[in-house]
């Protein structure tokens, strides 16, 4: 029996429809790799995937998952204060802190969790949280909840602008904590925090840096150790958050890496980890696998710098105008969403898998489709995507 609230979702949704925005989810049928199988499309070359260093079906790190349902059993079936923390949580959290150069670390079932916890648990009613527009919704929302649960106040500056950030920063001089909140890299621009201004700005009004780097990590600096080695900055973060959903063998689970003191509070206040089970341990245990291959193979690190940088100059000598960058994220701006979605649906009956965003994942009239390069793509893989984007650009006249 249909109710009143179905009804109402069935028209909107068939305006999704109408309006040429609505999702489809395709499903495959085999490891997320740089070619999977897609049910009814067959070999379909991914470039829409966060696998950025091709661990999710690294033999190493699928061994790991299963040892761990061996060692374990399925999950915690409790909470980690309770009885729900393993031992591989604390090899995971010590690893997860090694590789961004932090004192400690605690992990999450997501970033999206981590990213909850972090404004919600760690500031008061006489603090701010200052955040960059562009930042990703697990921010906004964290934001958004921490202001509900603790009454502190908020604030956005424009984004990446240094300027803004500083006024914000000088009106709300008199709050207790001032916490300012940044992505690593921009996921829908592939843009790069301006790390070293904002190390600077922070320090000389006495804030706490707070960076997202679940692009970053695996990705950004010679070893994969993120927005701060990029920058020669590690150790000058202080508090950061990233995702084992990525680079990090791509299952599921998230971390916060900071003080000592800002993890024991987290663990003691944090209502994710107080009122939810901990991360699986097969999934704490290919995380924890996919940091010790990344720390004994950093040229992954290398081959995906070279991939990127290979596919982004390629598409611009066959007439696209990505926008400019030097991460694996690749952005061509289209305008329309239903733009972006034709696009990807064409892209995607030459075989190649490219998702495409529209409002209010991207601001309106922003539309795009997003690439992502990762270090298993071989050269083929990329010249044969590149040969379907000649293809699709030229019949759209878009180059
Ligand atoms: C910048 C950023 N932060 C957080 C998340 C959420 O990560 P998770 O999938 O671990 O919840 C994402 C995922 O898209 C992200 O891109």
């Amino acid at each position: 029996m249909k109710n009143d609230l179905d009804r109402r979702l069935a028209g909107e949704l068939e305006q999704f429809r109408n309006d040429g925005v609505y999702k489809r989810l395709n499903y495959l049928d085999s490891p997320q790799g740089p070619r999977v199988r897609m049910e009814g499309r067959g070999d379909v070359i991914i470039l829409s995937s966060n696998n950025y260093l091709g661990l999710s079906d690294d033999p190493a790190v699928v061994a790991a998952g299963k040892a761990a349902l061996d060692r374990f059993g399925a999950g915690t079936a409790s909470v980690r204060f309770i009885c729900g923390t393993f031992t591989v949580h604390r090899a995971l959290e010590q690893a997860c802190a090694r590789l961004v150069g932090t004192e400690a670390s605690l992990s999450f079932v997501s970033c999206w969790n981590a990213n909850e916890a972090t404004p919600g648990t760690l500031l008061g009613e006489n603090d701010i949280v200052i955040s960059d527009q562009l930042n990703h919704a697990s921010i906004i929302d964290g934001i958004r909840l921490a202001k509900a649960i603790t009454r502190c106040q908020t604030a956005v500056y424009r984004h990446a602008d240094l300027a803004d950030l500083e006024e914000k920063l000088i009106a709300s001089k008199d709050r207790r904590t001032r916490m300012v909140i940044t992505d690593g890299i921009f996921s829908m621009e592939g843009a790069i925090a301006k790390l070293p201004d904002l190390v600077a700005l922070c320090r000389k009004h006495h804030a706490v840096l707070v960076v997202d780097d679940s692009h970053a990590t695996g990705v950004l600096g010679a070893t994969g150790r993120g927005t701060a080695e990029h920058f020669g900055m590690l150790g000058e973060v202080d508090i950061i958050t990233s995702t084992l959903g990525k680079a990090l063998g791509g299952a599921a689970g998230g971390f916060v890496a900071a003080s000592a003191e800002v993890c024991d509070y987290l663990t003691q206040r944090a209502r994710p980890q107080l009122f939810s089970n901990a991360l699986p341990p097969t999934v704490a245990a290919s995380a924890l696998a996919s940091i010790e291959v990344l720390e004994a193979s950093p040229d992954r690190v290398a081959r995906l710098r070279e991939n990127a940088r290979y596919f982004r100059d390629q598409l611009i000598s066959i007439g696209f105008k990505p926008l400019a960058g030097e991460t694996p994220i690749i952005p061509v701006i289209l305008g329309e969403t239903a733009a972006a979605i034709r696009m990807s649906e064409m892209l995607l009956d030459e075989g190649v898998f490219v998702t495409g965003f529209g409002f209010p994942v991207v601001p309106q009239g922003q539309a795009r489709v997003r690439c992502q390069i990762s270090s298993a793509h071989t050269r083929q893989d990329l010249d044969q995507a590149l040969a379907a984007f000649r293809k699709v650009g030229t019949r759209l006249s878009l180059i």
